[in-house]
């Protein structure tokens, strides 16, 4: 198993992403430390998990709280000695930030996601570096979108969130590679079977006039393969990206968009 006792902690591991990445781990053997602002979804994960013969903790932790970020991991501490795995697959609902044009988009609005993404993010990853650089070693990931990348009408401040992030896990490389720790990103392509893309999808229905079936048939036709990303597909490099057979990758973020977009 690739990722044997690596003591991981995921946020944001009741959601689409979170969840079957923490079902990846477990596959491979990490020992998982589930968290996200609603205890009940993270705790059916956990439970599930568990099931399958995994070790898994569900608590309820606020990825935007430093106080109670610090309080969890340092009990992850606590119980296991370590921290080997920190991944954000934080994500704040779409229909809150989608579908204004930029033109009569408000501030705060327009705000909200950079702050939210960038903040979080900077939070869970500062907080995993200062356990690991005494151990010499860690993973750090997250994930963003091809909106870093790319220019997409009525998402309002998300791109700049995802260019934002995209960023932060280069800096964030840069300081810590030399303490032994990798930071890496996925960038998925946008997956339809995820209730994330099918709320993001309905702001933007109206105004772009296509249904969700042609909408999936377009996103479709842009990858090179011709069909959709699946979610199973990316926690599965999301275990190879945290175990120690990616030593080599650090400081940069998966392409996972199929040739949708291009490096
Ligand atoms: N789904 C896709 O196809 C796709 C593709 C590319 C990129 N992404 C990006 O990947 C990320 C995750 O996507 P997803 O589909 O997994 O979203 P999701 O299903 O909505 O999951 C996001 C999770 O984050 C949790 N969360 C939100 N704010 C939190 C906070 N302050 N503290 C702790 N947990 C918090 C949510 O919990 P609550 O429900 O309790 O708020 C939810 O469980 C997002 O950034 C998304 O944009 C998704």
């Amino acid at each position: 198993m690739m990722l044997s006792d690596k003591v991981t902690v995921i946020y944001g591991a009741g959601g689409a992403i979170g969840s079957t990445v923490a079902r990846a781990f477990a596959r491979e053997g990490a020992r998982l430390f589930l968290t996200g602002r609603d205890l009940a979804p993270v705790e059916a994960v956990a439970k599930e998990v568990a099931a399958a013969g995994a070790s898994a903790e569900a608590a309820g932790v606020d990825a935007l709280d430093e106080q109670a970020l610090d309080k969890h991991l340092q009990s992850v501490i606590n119980k296991a000695g370590r921290v080997d795995i920190s991944f954000n697959a934080v994500g704040i609902p779409d229909t809150d930030i989608l579908g204004v044009p930029l033109v009569g988009l408000h501030v705060e609005q327009f705000t909200l996601p950079i702050a939210s993404y960038t903040t979080s993010y900077f939070l869970t990853a500062r907080l995993a570096a200062r356990h690991m650089i005494p151990k010499g070693s860690g993973v750090i990931m997250t994930v963003t979108a091809l909106h870093s990348r790319a220019g997409i009408p009525l998402v309002g401040g998300y791109g700049p969130a995802m260019a934002a992030k995209e960023a932060l896990t280069r800096d964030l490389s840069a300081e810590l590679a030399p303490h032994g720790i990798r930071v890496v990103g996925l960038r998925p392509q946008a997956m339809p079977e995820t209730n994330t893309i099918k709320e993001a999808f309905e702001p933007r229905a109206q105004v772009s006039g296509v249904s969700w079936e042609e909408w999936q048939r377009l996103l479709a036709s842009r990858s090179h393969p011709r069909r959709l990303m699946r979610l199973e597909e990316l926690a599965n490099v999301a275990a190879f990206m945290a175990s120690d057979k990616a030593s080599g990758m650090t400081g940069t973020t998966v392409n996972l968009t199929m040739g949708s977009l291009d490096d």
